[in-house]
């Protein structure tokens, strides 16, 4: 068994939900540059193979009476300053494939490649909304956003191998700069994209840049064995983690991909504290306001259930589960909820206090470090995935005991290095 790959969410996860009114939350310091790069370089101390952020492109102003929400500042852009902070650790955007020419993209991702030597990956999404900001009526379908971002992927990787590094010759005896010869047009004529290039920068001349990819449906997955280094996932137990591991696996095998090419890392929600009453304390804490009627109006949209007048105690079994709305926003997701319903049929109180509905439906662990470092080997050892990205709860507290105990704790059961043997993202993902 290969030694975990593990991330750190630079979103900041544990300002969520009531964590952020905690006196010592920093929150003023949110959009403030040195925020992302102290946790960065933490992340690095600790050796991990990347820093994440994940991204949208739309706000929702009401959600901003009560916190932090989605507002960001542009994770390509945040990560550049970032590599100048930081000297080995991965540095993971996102960017979507639904609303940007990928000319653009190409150039920006590989801008920040050679600007941190290297260690630039791409979370490539086709995004959750924001169609209303680009002169979209609405989302595309995901069936046509998974097109659009095949077409898209293709294009940004024909336009970085459109000019090597090893076309530039530097000579000033003869006069010549480059060999142009080795510069050479895409002329991509596709269903979305018309594109010559080629593209106007030199890419990086070490190992290329390593995809990441989320969102789970059918679509999502065979998109994913075609493309990705890794996969980013919401598998809120160890049993969804390990059929979406082999299901992910075999399909980029029938592509002619060896099958630990794709990595599973699925999101990992650490609630920690010194003891589990004090990290239970803090779950509850953190949750305490949790608006229970946005929370029935997220279930409605995310699988057409109403549960307005539901009684708290009364069992919602599988039958009640009406047909998936035509457009939800997340197939994986709703497929997540459905999932807990057919399992569980949990009562409404349950429900709304669970991962699937509450966050992303990520796997959480509300413990010790110790705790979380057990399970973490139990996944691990029923080949459930090759690592996590942390998304830490709860509090500031909660993130540093993540990175400074968890980890270690990990690299004390050898599941994790101690040290670096690389200097690319892709390099990480590979020792
Ligand atoms: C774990 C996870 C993380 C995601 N992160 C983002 C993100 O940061 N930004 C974004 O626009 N979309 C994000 N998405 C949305 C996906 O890119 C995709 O558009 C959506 O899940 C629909 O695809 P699906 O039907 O395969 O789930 C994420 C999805 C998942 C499952």
């Amino acid at each position: 068994m290969g030694k975990l790959h593990i991330g750190m969410s630079l979103a900041p996860t544990w300002l969520s939900s009531e964590a952020w009114r905690r006196p010592d939350s920093g929150i003023e310091n949110y959009h403030e540059p040195g925020f992302a790069a102290d946790i960065a370089r933490r992340a690095e101390a600790a050796k991990l193979d990347f820093v994440f952020l994940p991204d949208t492109l739309y706000l929702d102003p009401q959600v901003l009476e009560t916190g932090p929400g989605f507002s960001s500042m542009d994770p390509t852009m945040t990560l550049a300053a970032i590599a100048h902070e930081t000297q080995r650790i991965g540095l993971l955007t996102t960017v979507s494939t639904t609303f940007l020419p990928p000319y653009v993209v190409a150039r920006q991702l590989q801008t920040l490649n050679r600007i941190s030597r290297g260690r630039v990956g791409w979370n490539v999404v086709t995004a959750l909304g924001g169609h209303e900001n680009f002169g979209l009526d609405a989302m595309p379908p995901a069936e046509e956003r998974y097109a659009q971002a095949a077409e898209f992927v293709a294009v940004v990787r024909a336009l970085w191998d459109s000019y090597p590094d090893a076309a530039i010759l530097n000579d000033r005896d003869t006069g010549r700069y480059a060999n142009a010869s080795l510069v050479q047009p895409i002329d991509h004529n596709g269903k979305k994209f018309r594109v010559q290039g080629p593209l106007n920068l030199p890419a990086w001349a070490g190992d290329r840049i390593p995809l990441v990819q989320a969102g789970a449906s059918e679509a999502g997955q065979n998109f994913a064995a075609a493309i990705a280094d890794a996969v980013f996932a919401s598998t809120p137990d160890r049993d969804a983690a390990a059929a979406l591991r082999t299901s992910l696996c075999t399909r980029a095998e029938r592509q002619g991909r060896p099958a630990h090419n794709i990595r599973l890392l699925p999101g990992l929600s650490l609630y920690l504290a010194d003891n589990k009453s004090e990290a239970r304390d803090l779950f509850q804490a953190t949750h305490v306001r949790a608006d229970r009627s946005r929370a029935i109006a997220r279930i409605q949209a995310m699988i057409g259930l109403d549960l307005t007048n539901w009684p708290q105690d009364c069992p919602i079994a599988a039958t009640y589960l009406p047909p998936l709305p035509a457009r939800c926003p997340s197939r994986t997701h709703a497929e997540l909820l459905q999932r807990l319903i057919r399992r569980e049929t949990p009562s409404l109180q349950d429900l709304l206090t669970r991962p699937e509905v509450m966050g992303s439906g990520h796997w959480q662990i509300v413990g010790t470090a110790q705790d979380a470092a057990e399970e973490v080997a139990q996944w691990s050892q029923a080949s459930a995935i090759d690592g996590f990205i942390c998304v830490p709860g709860g509090s500031v507290r909660s993130m540093h005991l993540t990175l400074d105990q968890l980890i270690p704790a990990l690299v004390e059961r050898k599941l994790f290095r101690s040290d670096y043997s690389a200097t690319s993202f892709l390099g990480h993902l590979s020792d």
